[in-house]
């Protein structure tokens, strides 16, 4: 036998018995989207390196570590995306979209960044981002935020915690940034060997270490918001006050600092316990150097992005996923006239009841084998197309999950027919929750 080609590590494939659970997830959130005024935008995979570099910035972890950025045929340097916030940034400059205009947006699709694997973290993972490009005001992070608890409530996800900071400007980060650096160096000896290589490219980075051995020195660290310019500090208070009218309860953590470069003011994270150390399901912040440092025109913007992995896990941890759907009619044919004309006539019924699922039998078997497959495939009503029954001009129906008796129909009513048959044996209508 062949060798088997073993799957990319960190990229899972989404089985069908998963599917159920995703395509929900999607449906709340892009119909609580919808609802809000966000549109959706589709930006490719793949885009030139330099965006990343440019945007991301050169030391952050994702840049310098994780990207998969490659060759193409014609010598460009590119790259899967990491994140989804430079390509529409991107796509609303090379489009012509900004010129004052404001947008709302979101988009579903697949990042890649090569981490180191465990449960909750991916080499390909999914995202919905979302982006609010063009208001400077603490109203729109606010509704950004408010919008994402909401959709905490809808999915039925209990439990997690909202962590805000703010990072202020550029400046008062710069500030903020020696004087942290002047801490840490006089610390040196105590620090990680991860926080050593942050302290030169990133320092504000070394905040976010998980080492224990860090925690002390984090701890005494200086803090970002005793650094905050007048306007930083107004904006922030003025987005912990509508939060707080919203009923959107949050933890102030001066230590947020996010691990993208791009953010200033407000930054945030939804975060729970119960995904270990991979503890944030949906981060964001606000970016208003963004636009104008990919060259386009200065323009304010905020966003945050959710992982939907983790969101599903969490779904199906609180069993908050729909029920498997099956056919809500199985089709089972016997003797081989039938088997001529069944694809025919289900094709007919298709056509004349285009919501009702109709399961063909393919594939042969006897007659209880045909019905064992019905009944594991969920339906209600068996349909029988079978060559006494096409002699006489009828097809048979059998309910599967009630004991009352078959029956038959004319092919001429057959529509007919199958509504009444359907309505007896009660179709399940909206997919329940279980
Ligand atoms: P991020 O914090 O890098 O932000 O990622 C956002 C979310 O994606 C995280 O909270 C997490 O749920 C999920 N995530 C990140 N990395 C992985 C991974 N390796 N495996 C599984 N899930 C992961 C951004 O990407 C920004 N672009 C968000 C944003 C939009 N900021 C402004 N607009």
């Amino acid at each position: 036998m062949a060798d088997q080609i073993q799957p990319v590590s960190g990229m899972n494939d989404v089985l069908p018995f998963e599917v159920g659970a995703w395509q929900h997830f999607e449906a709340c959130t892009s119909e609580l989207l919808t609802a809000y005024g966000y549109e959706e935008i589709r930006v490719p995979i793949v885009e030139h390196t330099e965006l990343f570099r440019r945007a991301i910035g050169e030391h952050t972890d994702v840049v310098g570590k994780e990207m998969y950025t490659f060759e193409d045929r014609g010598g460009d340097s590119l790259t899967l995306r990491p994140e989804a916030t430079a390509g529409i940034v991107r796509a609303l400059i090379s489009n012509g979209l900004l010129r004052g205009q404001r947008h709302k947006l979101w988009c579903l699709g697949p990042m890649f960044r090569h981490e180191k694997p465990q449960a909750g973290r991916y080499r390909q993972f999914w995202q919905v981002d979302v982006e609010a490009v063009g208001c400077p005001g603490p109203d729109v992070d606010a509704e950004l935020i408010a919008l994402s608890a909401r959709l905490w409530q809808r999915l039925g996800i209990a439990g997690l915690k909202l962590q805000i900071n703010s990072l202020g400007t550029p400046e008062s980060r710069r500030e903020y940034r020696s004087r942290l650096v002047e801490y840490l160096r006089a610390r040196e000896s105590q620090l990680d060997a991860d926080s050593q290589r942050r302290l030169t490219g990133n320092p504000l980075r070394v905040l976010d270490s998980k080492a224990p051995q860090m925690q002390e020195v984090i701890r005494g660290a200086p803090l970002l918001t005793e650094y905050l310019d007048a306007e930083s500090r107004a904006h922030f208070e003025a987005l912990c006050s509508m939060l707080r009218s919203a009923g959107v309860s949050y933890e102030i953590n001066p230590r947020l600092v996010r691990g993208l470069d791009y953010y200033n003011r407000t930054v945030f994270e939804w975060i729970t316990a119960s995904t270990g150390a991979q503890n944030a399901v949906c981060s964001g912040g606000r970016y208003d150097g963004l636009i104008a440092q990919l060259g386009g025109d200065a323009t304010p913007a905020i966003g945050f992005a959710m992982g939907v992995e983790r969101l599903v896990a969490l779904l199906v941890a609180a069993g908050r996923t729909p029920l498997p759907t099956g056919p809500d009619v199985y089709v089972v044919v016997s003797g081989a006239h039938a088997a001529e004309r069944a694809l025919e006539l289900v094709e007919r019924l298709r056509s004349e009841r285009p919501t009702v699922r109709f399961e063909l039998n393919v594939g042969e078997g006897n007659f209880k084998a045909q019905f064992r497959r019905a009944d594991k495939s969920g339906a209600r009503l068996a349909l029988i197309v079978g060559d006494d029954e096409l002699a006489r001009g009828v097809v048979a129906m059998k309910p599967l999950r009630e004991t009352s008796g078959q029956s038959e129909c004319p092919i001429a009513q057959l529509a007919s027919g199958l509504d009444a048959a359907l309505a007896a044996v009660g179709r399940a209508g909206d997919v329940p929750l279980v």
